[in-house]
């Protein structure tokens, strides 16, 4: 038996629960929010599709009772305030900060052997946030980002080229950021072939600036922003987890040493299993990925600090 808890039943949350259901992740998903009935209609809305889908997860919606949510494997937080148009993710710091450690404490006290995945923005700042918090081993706080970029990379490459994304394999790493994210387009390849040999180098470059600004592409064409790859980024990582598929995924781990970065949660590509964050796999990168991460830690550095400066840790 397996249980994910869903913390926000806003567009990201609701549609995580959606997934998770539909592909028959967990055996029950207990989707929770403080607005009265929210997640109630939510979950019941997702119900009366299980016959027309075919799945058996059970997704039940709570409004702030966290008793329902004991004994999860996964906790997932979406909680907390979008981004607006024109709005940065670092700009949602204050708001976010108070509410992602609120809820994550309130969930740890009825599954204290969770694995949390923080998915609320600034994402890098909120994992930071909640593992600190928490007092939990590092392995077992998670910031998702990097399998939404990575995706998002993998689409706009497939665009590029003309083909199946699903042929097409690559990463993203650093911070979940519109300046801070490292789309490693060298490494990324069209059924094993570098993409290089399809696209050129000026091409290459206008895939990765595609993939920064994703997330702010669809803020400005949705005015809240994107749910849809977000939710299924969350669910894929969680499947890994829940089935201990050990998949590596690019996510927002803390490092201790690895890319010479210390006491900060970035992405890197890790191996994500039952224990949470098995390993961190480290990549030989050249002079100007390097520089690009190192760039990216201190962006992700700055706002961190701001956690410090408003009391939040
Ligand atoms: C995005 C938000 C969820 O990238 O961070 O769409």
């Amino acid at each position: 038996m397996s249980k994910v808890t869903v913390i926000g039943a806003g567009n990201v949350g609701a549609t995580c629960a959606n997934v998770l259901a539909v592909n028959e992740v967990a055996n029950e998903v207990v989707l929770i929010d403080i607005k009265e009935g929210l997640s109630e209609g939510k979950a019941m809305d997702i119900m009366q599709t299980a016959q027309l889908m075919g799945f058996d997860t059970v997704v039940t919606g709570v409004t702030n009772d966290y008793e329902k949510t004991a004994n999860s494997d996964v906790v997932v937080i979406t909680s907390g305030m979008p981004r607006k148009p024109g709005m940065t993710r670092e700009e949602l710091i204050g708001v976010n900060a108070g509410i992602v450690k609120s809820v994550a404490m309130n969930a740890l006290k009825y599954s204290p052997n969770a694995i949390f995945v923080v998915v609320a923005n600034p994402m890098d700042p909120m994992a930071y946030l909640t593992l600190k918090s928490l007092g939990l081993p590092d392995n077992h706080v998670i910031g998702m980002g990097g399998a939404l970029d990575s995706s998002r990379l993998k689409y706009f490459l497939s665009q590029a080229i003309g083909c199946n994304a699903n042929e097409v394999e690559g990463l993203v790493i650093g911070g979940h950021g519109d300046t801070t994210m490292v789309p490693l387009v060298r490494l990324a390849t069209y059924k094993g072939v570098p993409v290089s040999q399809f696209l050129t180098p000026e091409q290459l470059e206008q895939v990765a600036q595609q993939t920064m600004v994703g997330g702010a592409t669809l803020t400005k064409l949705l005015g809240t922003s994107a749910w849809m790859a977000p939710g299924a980024a969350t669910s894929y990582l969680v499947e890994s987890i829940v089935k201990n598929q050990k998949k590596m995924i690019t996510c927002s781990a803390m490092c201790y040493g690895e890319y010479g970065m210390n006491d900060i949660m970035m992405g890197v590509p890790c191996i994500i299993g039952r224990n949470g964050i098995e390993r961190i796999i480290e990549l030989d990168l050249n002079e100007e990925e390097r520089a690009k991460l190192a760039a990216s830690e201190a962006a992700v550095r700055k706002t961190d600090q701001i956690l410090h400066d408003i009391k939040a840790l």
